[in-house]
């Protein structure tokens, strides 16, 4: 059976990971979060106390240890080597280092192994940075979600107050701001708009208008198989 591969990248707070995640139950697809296994990869290195600039080691704990991803209804859990890490890997403080740990070149060879064997025999959404241009080139259907950065900053503004987390704005547009440089300009697999991906702006569009408009792309691609 032919699978169908649909790729959404983007940078922070664009609203990916919930409309990826809309899409693939619609669609009854696999909902790959790759943000998800550098953060619990990041979340890790930080307890086990392995120095964040030290790429052989991160790579090698990545090599001996699991990232499981199980969608379960409305929420994905993450768990590495059954430890459900899934809140654990939204705190600023995880927030902060996850792009150090996500510019090492060796670190992501690794990951985009794992991401590509995950979706070998089946059909997914997968979101992230680099999937449309490096781990789903041939994916049928790319789409690069943007939003503008007060947009995105006031949305994960929202979402760590909502979490009973303390925020503040201005330091959330400065991480944001900052994240997007280093994802933008780090040398292995930059955040970059893939050439035939469809650039879809959310600043002023609903959840399920940007849904929507993915479903239309979807069924014009795939002829609604
Ligand atoms: O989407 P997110 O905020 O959960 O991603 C966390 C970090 O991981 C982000 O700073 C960039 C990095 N990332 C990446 O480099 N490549 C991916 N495919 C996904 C995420």
């Amino acid at each position: 059976m032919k699978t169908i591969k649909i790729a959404i990248d983007g940078p922070a707070g664009a609203g990916k990971s919930t409309v990826a995640k809309l899409v693939a139950r619609e669609l009854g697809y696999l909902y790959i979060d790759t943000g998800a296994m550098y953060r619990a990869l990041t979340y890790m290195a930080l307890k086990e106390g392995i120095d964040l600039n030290d790429e052989q080691e991160l790579n090698k704990y990545l090599m001996n240890h699991s990232i499981q991803l199980i969608n379960d209804g409305v929420i994905q859990k993450v768990e590495i080597d059954g430890e459900d890490v899934t809140d654990l890997i939204r705190t600023p403080e995880v927030n902060k280092n996850v792009s150090l740990v996500a510019s090492h070149p060796e670190v992501r060879k690794t990951m985009v192994k794992i991401q590509q064997d995950l979706s070998k025999d089946q059909s997914v959404v997968m979101d992230g940075r680099d999937i449309g241009t490096y781990v789903l080139p041939n994916a049928e259907l790319k789409i690069y979600l943007t939003a503008s950065i007060n947009e995105r900053a006031k949305r994960r503004y929202e979402e760590l107050i909502k979490k009973g987390f303390q925020a503040n704005l201005e330091e959330i547009i400065e991480d944001i701001s900052l994240r997007d440089k280093r994802d933008k300009e780090r040398a292995t697999a930059p955040l970059k708009q893939a050439d035939d991906a469809i650039l879809i702006d959310t600043s002023s569009l609903s959840i399920e208008e940007v849904v929507e408009k993915i479903m239309k792309l979807v069924h014009e691609r795939t002829g609604g198989e």
